[in-house]
């Protein structure tokens, strides 16, 4: 959830830091700070609560310098949002300085013990805690040579904490060293032939650097100088793998768009097409998946498929449900993977597991992986970011390649899953009952999908703004949506809560009348999602008995099937479209209400209150 940029090398680190946290600002962002020096300029630490920018304010006016330089970006997890508990922190002879992303689980038990040696917290941090138990260390062992002493600190006492961590550290007394850690949550290592960065991920030193080395968990790197060592925390030397990642530069630039949610929404075709790039069988009637490693004769064997994400990726796999069931008629579940990791469900033996994550980070969603896997079942990955932890922890899978997503509200990584979903279904379709030609009928749904998302998102931008406009001062909404738009409806009352603060819940349908009814009177507008042809008259039936109590009803339609007009006070209607591209066409107007919604209501689009880009948290 916190973002960490650290630099050593030969130029000086303010840019670099001030740059990255800028770029990690949607891990985090309630406050922020650095910590600067090397050998000629003492070390300073500035911090400042709220954005980035409050922290580039107050450095300009300081104005510190060096070559070694640690930055985080902050969402609370351990005391309130204050400079005195914002990153770094600084151990209590200032010695150790570091900053964290995770939670130190034994932090009280480790701040008692030390305060029985007289060592006390300044602020309500675990991460203090940390700081103080190496310096601790640190001074006991003067008895080491000194180019030991600082990376021995750092090992004995993560060998003495439980919990989660992504550590870049630093010790005043050797300022040409840094040294990072991580134990489930993500830090890598960025290579450069005059220096090296430590960061939560590769965007924040992007531009500097393709090397990377991606660390696993209980791994610590030790930076002296040009050199670098990856050890274990029991003192192995261990051979880092260095590899080369392909990004572009240009990602965080907004272009013409006023947020990177709006930016995110339009791009859907692009991230659509990308996504579903060179990944067709040659007789175009089904998918090609590779990264799955299962042959054909593997994939024929499994009778039933879980799969499991978290918020947004929960629902796309709700949608992957529906459509792996229906074209591939494998039995699937779907489980929040925050409850699965700790449900001990009874599997079939015949299982195969995907976890759907878009960063890749998610600690629920790692946590329901290593569950899956400590079972013995394949467990397979359907992630956004190259060689992330889920990624490199999987068995296999598919990337979906949306492009980095950097508004807190998931859009065109949603319908990336629901795409990659879709081919899965496809893919596995055709290697049971579905015939050739559905097989062409699905493939030429999926290749015109870019083209129509382009042209949906073109036709409802200006009336969704409108709706939004006149819908933007309710305090509640309902979604409603049936079977593969169930999912739909409760990821578009997800966006609308997440950015502009508005109460809502999403139904079946047919629900409504089985109490959530009774909520209904005119300060209550109801989107209900009717862009399913074949579910018209039920959905009609839904509108009329909800005008009935005088709520409001927002129709997503379909062309060509009619609504009557008393049905509803506002409509949109999208064109009609192949049963297993329609939850992603659905999903664009929602996309749209929320953000315009958010806009209208003055709310911070990319960085809504409380929520972190990637939760790497419990
Ligand atoms: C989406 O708008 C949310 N911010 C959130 O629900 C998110 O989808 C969830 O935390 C899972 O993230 P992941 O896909 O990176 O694992």
């Amino acid at each position: 959830m916190c973002g960490i940029i650290s630099y050593i090398g030969n130029s000086d680190a303010l840019q670099v830091l001030l740059k990255g946290l800028k770029c990690l600002e949607y891990r985090g962002y309630d406050s922020a700070g650095i910590a600067i020096g090397d050998k000629t300029h003492p070390f300073q630490v500035i911090k400042a609560v709220g954005r980035v920018e409050n922290l580039s304010q107050k450095v300009a006016q300081i104005k510190p310098a060096g070559n070694l330089g640690l930055g985080h970006t902050r969402w609370a997890t351990h005391g309130g949002v204050t400079e005195v508990n914002a990153h770094p922190q600084v151990s209590y002879n200032g010695k150790i300085i570091l900053v964290h992303n995770g939670v130190i689980e034994n932090s009280a038990t480790l701040k008692s013990l030390l305060e029985g040696k007289g060592i006390t917290s300044k602020s309500d941090t675990d991460t203090e805690v940390l700081a103080n138990l190496i310096a601790f260390h640190y001074e006991s062992l003067s008895a080491l040579p000194q180019e030991q002493r600082f990376s021995e600190s750092v090992r004995v006492s993560l060998l003495e904490i439980q919990g989660t961590y992504g550590l870049a550290i630093i010790c005043t007394d050797c300022p040409e060293e840094l040294i990072g850690a991580r134990k489930s949550s993500p830090l890598i290592l960025g290579v450069q032939k005059d220096g090296f960065f430590l960061a939560s991920d590769v965007s924040a030193f992007a531009g500097h650097t393709k090397e990377v080395v991606f660390l696993s968990d209980n791994e610590m790197v030790h930076i002296h100088g040009n050199h670098y060592q990856v050890q274990d925390l029991n003192n192995g030397v261990l051979t880092p793998v260095v590899q080369t990642i392909d990004w572009d530069v240009n990602f965080a630039d907004l272009g013409s768009y006023k947020h990177y949610m709006q930016k995110e929404i339009f791009e859907q075709d692009i991230a659509l097409k990308n996504t579903l790039l060179g990944r067709f069988s040659k007789d175009g009637s089904s998918a090609h998946l590779g990264g799955l490693q299962m042959s054909p004769h593997e994939l024929r064997q499994v009778d039933r498929i879980l799969l499991l994400g978290c918020g947004t990726a929960s629902y796309a796999c709700r949608v992957g449900e529906y459509l792996i069931e229906r074209y591939a008629r494998i039995p699937v579940e779907v489980e929040c993977a925050s409850e699965f990791r700790y449900r001990n469900a009874p599997l079939d033996k015949n299982t195969l597991v995907f976890v759907v994550s878009q960063s890749g980070e998610t600690l629920d969603t790692l946590g329901a992986l290593h569950e899956a896997r400590r079972k013995g079942f394949r467990s397979l990955a359907i992630t956004n970011v190259v060689g992330s932890t889920v990624a490199r922890e999987s068995d296999g899978g598919v990337y979906q390649r949306s492009g980095p997503e950097i508004g807190v509200a998931s859009t065109k990584a949603f319908t990336g899953q629901i795409c990659t979903l879709a081919m899965l279904a496809l893919y596995l379709g055709r290697m049971r009952d579905m015939s050739f030609s559905e097989g062409c009928d699905f493939v030429q749904a999926l290749q015109a999908l870019p083209e129509l998302v382009h042209e949906v998102l073109e036709k409802c931008d200006e009336p969704m703004r409108q709706i939004a406009h006149k819908y933007a001062n309710y305090q509640h909404c309902f979604f409603l949506g049936r079977q593969i738009l169930y999912p739909i409806a409760q990821e578009g009352a997800l966006k609308l809560k997440e950015i502009s603060y508005v109460h809502a819940e999403a139904y079946p349908t047919g629900e409504l009348k089985h109490g959530p009814i009774a909520l209904i009177d005119e300060t209550m507008p109801t989107v209900i999602l009717a862009s399913d042809p074949s579910m018209l008259q039920k959905n009609i039936s839904s509108m009329m008995e909800v005008k009935a109590r005088k709520g409001k009803v927002i129709a997503i339609g379909v062309e060509g099937a009619e609504i009557p007009k008393k049905a509803y006070d506002d409509a949109i209607f999208l064109p009609k479209v192949h049963d297993a591209i329609l939850p992603i066409i659905t999903a664009l107007p929602l996309q749209l209400f929320a953000y315009y919604v958010a806009l209208e209501r003055k709310c911070d689009v990319d960085k809504p209150r409380n929520l972190a880009k990637s939760v790497t948290v419990e």
